[in-house]
């Protein structure tokens, strides 16, 4: 046998055993391919057999090239091996779809927003359209506008975030009334949420920033029986239809008459902890918007009535969610948002 022809039968050797083990597509067809051609009686052996009638000084040469082929179809299986193995590259693009899943938390709304989002519904099926106004305000927005006088406490340095003279963080989303009364003429039915600011020192009930969601209707005939139907239908979508509403008389300077309004204690039917034993809440102030109100934006006192009412929604998310500590909401504590 001549040099080249046992160079040409290894090389054969390889090529066939190369292609082979290349196209099998699973585990039996790979085995077969290693039988075939690196096994104990394969055609590397044979064509090695061969190789014993080449010249003497051939054969070591010749026994290399044999011990390459060798390891050449020994890798080629093991990294087909790999390849078709659950997890390896052409099972399934790469993906072991035998593995448990990894689990992925998927995000949800903060408990703020999940009550934004229901009072937004709420009034939306009363007519009420959304409407919102920037958190730095000037102090005609914030006081002037609202008939808040000068000596009113709530226009100290003490009590209010002023970026300068007369431009402030709010203190209240009664700003946006205003904003939104100047922006075009009665019918006005809006509800206006966002966050306010309050230099307050934090404790548990208590932050210098909240969140509040502001009410306006203003139109010919609104009177103080449309604010109590509006805000009943409200606060027994919020809490159940159970619950009942009561209001007392109260002042702001933006509303004449004004009222606090309460809820029945969601908790219990006659006294508990956190009603205080009286079976009442408190969650908002109301009332019918005071003339000069209309007269600061514009509208004409005479013909236009209207009602407004402001409440704070982490109040509310507390009440609701039987939450206990307002630091709470602006931590992005995960331990605590994930189990809303
Ligand atoms: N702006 C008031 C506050 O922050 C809440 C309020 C009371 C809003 C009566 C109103 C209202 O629109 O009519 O304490």
């Amino acid at each position: 046998m001549s040099a080249s022809s046992g160079e040409n039968a290894l090389r054969e050797v390889e090529a066939k055993g190369l292609a082979a083990i290349e196209a099998a597509r699973d585990a039996a067809a790979i085995e077969a391919a290693r039988v075939k051609y690196v096994g104990r009686s394969g055609e590397l052996r044979e064509a090695m057999k061969l190789l014993r009638t080449a010249p003497a000084e051939e054969r070591p040469a010749l026994g290399k090239l044999a011990n390459v082929v060798k390891e050449k179809l020994t890798a080629a299986i093991e990294a087909r091996r790999e390849a078709l193995a659950p997890g390896g590259a052409s099972a399934g693009g790469g993906v072991d779809v035998t593995r448990p899943g990894e689990h992925r938390a998927s995000g949800h709304l903060h408990p703020l927003t999940q009550i934004e989002d229901e009072l937004k519904h709420v009034f939306a099926c009363l007519g009420f359209k959304v409407a919102e106004g920037p958190e730095v305000e000037t102090e005609r927005h914030n006081f002037s506008a609202l008939n808040i006088p000068l000596e009113h406490p709530s226009r100290d340095a003490f009590d209010t975030f002023y970026v300068s003279d007369r431009v402030l963080l709010r203190s209240h989303t009664s700003t946006v009334q205003i904003r939104v009364m100047e922006s075009g003429p009665p019918p006005v039915r809006v509800v206006m949420p966002g966050r306010v600011y309050r230099p307050d020192r934090v404790d548990a009930t208590h932050h210098y920033c909240f969140h509040q969601i502001e009410g306006l209707a203003v139109d010919e005939n609104i009177c103080f029986a449309d604010l109590k139907a509006v805000l009943n239908l409200a606060m027994r979508a919020l809490f159940g239809k159970a619950t009942r509403t009561r209001f007392r008389p109260s002042f702001f300077p933006f509303t004449e008459p004004s009222a606090e309004v309460d809820i029945s204690c969601p908790f219990c039917g006659d006294g508990c902890g956190i009603c205080k034993g009286s079976g009442w809440i408190e969650v908002l102030g109301a009332g019918m918007v005071d003339p000069a109100v209309f007269e600061a934006v514009g509208y004409d006192p005479e013909r236009y009535t209207g009602f407004a009412f402001g409440m704070g929604l982490e109040r509310l998310a507390m009440l609701r969610f039987g939450i206990d500590d307002i630091r709470l909401f602006l931590e992005n504590d995960l331990r605590f948002l994930e189990q809303f």
